[in-house]
């Protein structure tokens, strides 16, 4: 079992009395080394492991050695784990307090909203994003209030298994596990059959459905081996996926196509995951109208559709907007705080998973 492996397990192990984060320290392999670098721990908080080959019985060992009061374990030549402090909110209990949470495409859009809204809730979240500078800004913006749960930014091209690899090898060592991933980065360019090129096909399909497979393949590694010690921690993953993944989506087929074929994949996965106490579902949002892609003032698609006439008799693009949030029984946009309400509920809702769960103001409805 290697050094990264191990962290996860012992990080659950530290999470007895209410989940906490874990620090690796990759070069310190005794408690003088921890103690040189500022930790105060006495001798009977620190324990020495030896690890061998066999990966059930060093766990085993874990799992007997590790007691409440035990706050670092050295693994022999390979490093250290250091017990991190517990969320002590003042909020009232809620399902997401303590976790540690990716949110891909989290510097932005619906991904920066739900990073901001989970951290307000007392979630540890990772901004995981292309654009370094907007997601440090997030970062910057999170910790500014001071709360005692953390938030790392982690670059991450989601179209690149090895990327997405390194991300969540980064989130463990820097918080020691895993507990939620929302596959939210995403991408669309629309065009019907005579615009659109294969090339662009195939980026949108790696980054929004070959995207979702690397997170949940690297992810799941990391949360079965939670799944070994601690049968009552449920983890998550999530799809952001879109209305477009419930009904074909005209002159747009590559971004539904995308979509459809995630929400096969989340059924998928939630078979295979669900021994492992990881549910999988996919989250459906509506139009997201405040959000950059609608209302960027430049590039956005309020301004493309009244530029090219898509909106019969549109002269401003208050009118295009008007025109879209009349096609939605409740007559308005998606909100980040619509989706949110439907993340917690699936990470709260422990009979579940599998489930691809509309929040279109009802403009989609399963049947
Ligand atoms: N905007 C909508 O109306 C809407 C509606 C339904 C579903 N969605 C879905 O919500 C998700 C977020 O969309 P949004 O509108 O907030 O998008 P957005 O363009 O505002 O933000 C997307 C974020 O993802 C990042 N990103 C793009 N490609 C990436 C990659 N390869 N690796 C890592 N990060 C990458 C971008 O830098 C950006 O920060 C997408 O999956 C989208 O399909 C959006």
């Amino acid at each position: 079992m290697n050094f990264t492996d191990l962290v996860p397990v012992v990080r659950i192990l530290f999470s007895k009395e209410g989940l906490v984060t874990a620090k690796a320290l990759l070069n310190i392999d005794n408690i003088e080394g921890l103690r040189k670098v500022g930790y105060d721990l006495s001798d009977d908080e620190c324990i020495t492991i030896l690890p061998g080959d066999d990966k059930a019985d060093l766990v085993a060992l874990l799992k007997e050695q590790v007691k409440s009061n035990t706050k670092a374990v050295v693994f022999d030549g390979l490093g250290a784990v250091v017990k991190g402090k517990k969320v002590d909110n003042p909020n009232p209990y809620n399902p997401v307090e303590g976790r540690i949470v990716i949110v891909t495409g989290g510097a932005q859009g619906f991904g920066g909203g739900i990073a901001e809204e989970l951290y307000a809730k007392g979630a540890h979240v990772v901004v995981a994003d292309l654009n370094h500078e907007v997601g440090r800004g997030l970062v910057e913006k999170l910790k500014s209030s001071k709360q005692m749960n953390k938030a790392v930014f982690i670059p991450v091209n989601v179209g690149d298994s090895d990327s997405v690899k390194s991300m969540i090898e980064t989130t463990v060592l820097e918080l020691g596990g895993l507990d939620v991933i929302i596959s939210n980065a995403g991408i669309l360019r629309a065009g019907g059959l005579d615009e659109m090129d294969p090339d662009t096909f195939d980026l949108m399909t790696k980054v929004n459905y070959a995207g979702y497979f690397y997170c949940a393949k690297h992810a799941s590694k990391v949360m079965k081996l939670q799944s070994q010690v601690d049968e009552n921690h449920y983890m998550d993953i999530i799809q952001i996926n879109s209305k477009s993944g419930l009904k074909g989506s005209n002159r747009n087929f590559a971004y539904a196509g995308g979509k459809f074929g995630g929400i096969g994949l989340t059924q998928s996965f939630a078979l295979e995951l669900m021994p492992n106490r990881i549910k999988v579902n996919s989250i459906c949002p509506g139009n997201f109208f405040d959000g950059p892609l609608w209302s960027d003032p430049e590039k956005g698609l309020f301004v493309q559709y009244l530029n090219a006439g898509k909106v019969p008799g549109a002269k401003t693009i208050e009118d295009v907007q008007a025109h879209y949030e009349k096609q939605v029984p409740a007559g308005r946009g998606c909100r980040v705080a619509d989706v949110a309400k439907a993340i917690v509920y699936v990470i709260n809702q422990e009979y579940e998973t599998g489930q691809a769960v509309p929040v279109t103001g009802g403009q989609e409805m399963l049947n």
